[in-house]
């Protein structure tokens, strides 16, 4: 089967839906393809809610959105990234609410907004603790309103490109089985991030790299890979997110002594720092044995039990069924855990790749307007922003391109002998030990605190793991469900990021927001390394590169909290 679409946007999750609704209202035709049903999306993870300046709790601007998001970027965020975007968020808040968003309100009526960590104000608009699944509910009504087509769990695996562009998009059948070809005249990838290449994550399993890794092999490049966030509140053992709002609405971080250790780190905002700082401070107490068996303590039995049920019901659910604990009664267990890619495809604010018909939006893009260090709230913000940008510039490029596409079936049948290849194998290793050993070292080697030796370490056990891949065996050798094979194709995307990652790391010699090597480059080098790294794939040889920062009105200063 092959069809053809004027813009196929791949990923279904909050960037992916608003990307294809504006594409869509701009005149295009437009389908959707993704692994998951849409609303079963990981945008549904980020709970806490989304920042606007409405200056509805307090005085706030544009322009002071910027300024913390510039500073909670370490100074490496591309500042007129930053203000476009700071500056389009309040309409898209009020465009979110007139399709009739559930956003709660304050005492005079108007959108609540609650504190989040790096922010001056209250500027985080929310739906109770569930924002993020509003959201995609919304979305997905909107979708349906138009009658936009979702290709439902086909899992897409490469960008078809040749001379003119690229064609479209190869996807397996989750459902049926088989390698389908989806031709289009421009492409979205809103795929999200990375962050199953570790092991304590707060990232859907679907979180795999598929677009970044798609875009590499593609020959795009990716920017600012070795920046990671680590969430400084996930839930003890299983690593669920537990929302900053938490922090925001007044939680407390205690250590084995019941101290709030977060005076040593950052004495003013203290548990409302930046999510780098406050990451790096629990990692410490850990390090230096002032943990609880590995833990920190989230403490929120003073907000009473009104309070927690009319505003963080998903949380307290959380907790009860994966940790056994209420949080009206116990403290809640956390450690920092992975949750967010700074760094992804090099995208303008419009989402345009070096493919002229190629366009990435979410987290699956680096614009860059989170830099070394992203503030909690900006994310959903950017899903609405720069996916509904991406939209209409994926849009006009279809609509300015005549004729149909079509993909050369010289790249199906490759595909298809590819994967026929995998399934006919006999022997090897399956994927699962070769993922283990990926999550937990890059956990180990790469995580909140990083160094030189580690990293080299690293690099040299991914080289084990990329050789062990090439004999990866899928052992249900059936085509209807196979997530066998579905897991190791995304292991493959998985280990060429992580390479990526790393080797970004290494080069960076400096301590920048979420890069922090305390041991051997402790302070910030803006004399080197006020820069964007790139990363390219040609020629199974990885070429690293630098480009400039972006500077419109905030000069680099010393960050503290
Ligand atoms: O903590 C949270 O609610 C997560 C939000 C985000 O990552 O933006």
């Amino acid at each position: 089967m092959e069809t053809s679409h004027d813009v196929l946007v791949v990923g279904a999750g909050c960037a992916g839906m608003r990307a294809a609704i504006e594409a869509h209202d701009a005149g295009a035709e437009v389908a959707l393809v993704s692994k998951l049903h849409p609303t079963r999306s990981h945008s549904g993870a980020a709970r806490g809610g989304i920042n606007a300046a409405l200056g509805n709790a307090g005085a706030d601007s544009p322009d002071q959105h910027a300024a913390d998001t510039v500073k909670g970027s370490d100074y490496l965020g591309d500042q007129d990234a930053i203000e476009l975007f700071c500056a389009e968020a309040p309409g898209d808040i009020y465009q979110l609410e007139r399709w009739g968003a559930l956003f709660d309100r304050d005492a005079e009526g108007r959108l609540a907004q609650r504190p989040f960590g790096g922010a001056g104000v209250s500027r985080t608009v929310h739906a109770a603790d569930v924002t993020g699944h509003v959201l995609l509910q919304l979305l997905y009504e909107q979708l349906l309103a138009r009658g936009i087509r979702v290709y439902e769990e086909y899992f897409a695996w490469r960008l078809v490109v040749g001379d003119g562009g690229c064609q479209g998009v190869l996807a397996w059948d989750l459902a049926r089985g088989g390698v389908k070809a989806l031709a289009a005249k421009a492409v979205i990838l809103a795929t999200g991030g990375s962050g199953r290449v570790y092991h304590g994550s707060t990232n859907a399993h679907a979180c795999t790299a598929d677009g970044m890794a798609m875009a590499l092999r593609a020959g795009l490049p990716l920017e600012d890979l070795e920046f990671v966030q680590f969430h400084p509140t996930t839930l003890f053992p299983s690593g669920l997110l537990v929302t900053e709002a938490v922090r925001g609405e007044g939680g407390l971080l205690l250590n084995s002594e019941g101290e709030r250790f977060m005076s040593r780190y950052a004495p003013e905002a203290m548990e409302l720092a930046s999510r780098d700082v406050v990451s790096r401070g629990e990692q410490t107490e850990i390090d230096e044995g002032r943990s609880v068996d590995g833990a920190l303590l989230l403490d929120m039995r003073h907000f009473g039990r009104e309070k927690m049920l009319e505003r963080f019901h998903g949380t307290r659910d959380l907790a009860l069924t994966y940790a056994r604990l209420d949080p009206l009664e116990r403290p809640l267990p956390v450690r920092p855990g992975a949750h967010y890619h700074m760094g992804g495809v090099a995208t303008d604010v419009d989402g345009r790749t070096e493919i002229a018909n190629v366009f990435a939006a979410g987290e699956v893009a680096c614009v860059s307007l989170h830099g070394a260090n992203r503030l909690g709230g900006n994310s959903l913000m950017e899903t609405i922003v720069f996916g509904r940008r991406a939209g209409r510039a994926a849009a006009e490029q279809a609509l300015g391109t005549s004729g149909s596409r079509e993909l050369e079936p010289s790249a199906r049948s490759g595909d298809e002998r590819e994967i026929a290849k995998l399934l006919e194998r006999r022997e090897g290793e399956r994927p699962k030990a070769i993922r283990d050993e990926l999550g937990a070292s890059m956990h180990e080697n790469f995580g909140v605190f990083r160094e030189e030796r580690r990293m080299h370490r690293q690099l040299e056990l991914l080289e084990d793991l990329r050789e062990r891949y090439q004999r990866v065996l899928v052992e249900d050798k059936g085509t209807v469900w196979n997530s066998d094979l579905t897991q190791a194709l995304e292991l493959g995307f998985q280990l060429d990021l992580a390479v990526c990652m790393v080797s970004a790391g290494l080069e960076r010699r400096e301590s920048r927001g979420a890069h922090a090597r305390p041991d051997d480059y402790p302070e910030r080098d803006d004399q080197n390394f006020l820069k964007h790294s790139l990363v390219r794939w040609s020629n199974d040889w990885l070429d690293l590169s630098w480009k400039p920062v972006t500077i419109t009105k905030w000069q680099p200063q010393r960050r503290t909290y």
